[in-house]
């Protein structure tokens, strides 16, 4: 797409699976915040069967690691036949999505070999966050100081990642704590209710306890009851322009009880030390590029209660 057609679009619409839809949970901040582009994010298998009004001017990002998932394949096409450009964020290289889209970007991850995927959404975070970005530069919405800090962070991501992973023998301890629970509550604001979604699903997916997650706003509309003496709740409070809404979820859940693992900057560590002793961090970036460093402790998490049971 030359930097005209660009310019052109108006609204994305961002569609996957699973992992692959909480991709594009968290890549919606990234294109609404640097592109300054209305977007829709979509579970392939109830877009393609709500007969979705779809503008021409727009953009469908399908992402898939396989490129073979069926309702995946059945949205683009849908979008395809409407008249709506399509981009693949895709990991096989030949695989259907990549063929039939109109244009695809491999996020280049290598073969997934568990099924409980952990560096297709790396990736897969990675290629949006430069897509976002460069949509952002085209479209005159994103100022330098954004843009020049947005790719040092990047170009730092790996070795900031390494200070996450060094945490792992705490994440390790604190597993042993949450291993017993029938029922754990991710909560998280803007990226990291985006981020609760895969923490969540990865924690189900491979120790078969209970999770849920939720937009932490949400709780006081019926779901804190299940909130009780003893609970788990894992809460994100990553994103720094609303780590004080974060901290006031923290002390709610607290009143009725739970025990809270919460997920932050380094910046905010101490003032989390405060509520709870089961604090992890992660280093400062660039906002949008969070949901890469905040996945690997929640997936080590999961792996750690996993092994535990
Ligand atoms: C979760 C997981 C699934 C996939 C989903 C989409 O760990 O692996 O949720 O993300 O089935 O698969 P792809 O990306 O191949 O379309």
């Amino acid at each position: 797409m030359d930097e005209d057609a660009i310019r052109g679009i108006h609204r994305i619409y961002i569609i996957g699976c699973g992992s692959a839809y909480h991709v594009g949970m968290a890549a919606r901040y990234v294109f609404e915040s640097l592109a300054r582009l209305p977007v829709e994010v979509d579970v392939a298998s109830e877009f393609r069967y709500r007969n979705p009004v779809l503008e021409p001017d727009s953009l469908a990002l399908v992402i898939s690691q396989s490129g073979e998932t069926a309702d995946t394949l059945a949205a683009l096409r849908l979008c395809k036949d409407r008249g709506v450009r399509t981009v693949g964020i895709v990991n096989v290289v030949g695989s259907s999505i990549a063929r039939e889209a109109d244009a695809t970007m491999y996020t280049w991850a290598g073969p997934e070999i568990a099924v409980a995927t952990t560096k297709a959404y790396s990736t897969q975070m990675a290629v949006l966050n430069l897509l976002g970005l460069y949509f952002g530069e085209v479209m005159g919405t994103v100022d330098y100081e954004t843009y020049t800090a947005m790719i040092r962070d990047i170009l730092d991501l790996p070795e900031k990642l390494e200070q996450v992973l060094a945490q792992a023998d705490r994440i390790r301890e604190m597993a042993k704590d949450f291993a017993g629970r029938d029922d754990v509550f991710f909560i998280g604001r803007n990226l990291d209710y985006a981020l609760s979604l895969e923490g969540s699903l990865k924690l189900k997916e491979i120790s078969y306890i209970h999770s849920e997650a939720y937009a932490s706003g949400e709780l006081k509309h019926g779901t804190i009851s299940l909130i009780e003496e003893g609970t788990p709740v894992i809460a994100l409070s990553t994103y720094g322009p609303l780590f004080d809404k974060a901290m006031s979820n923290v002390v709610e859940v607290q009143a009725r009880g739970a025990r809270v693992l919460a997920l932050t900057t380094e910046t905010h560590r101490e003032a989390m030390l405060a509520r709870t002793d089961r604090v992890l961090t992660v280093p400062e970036v660039e906002p949008m590029l969070l949901p890469q460093l905040g996945v690997a402790p929640l997936q080590l998490l999961a792996y750690y209660i996993a092994l535990e049971r």
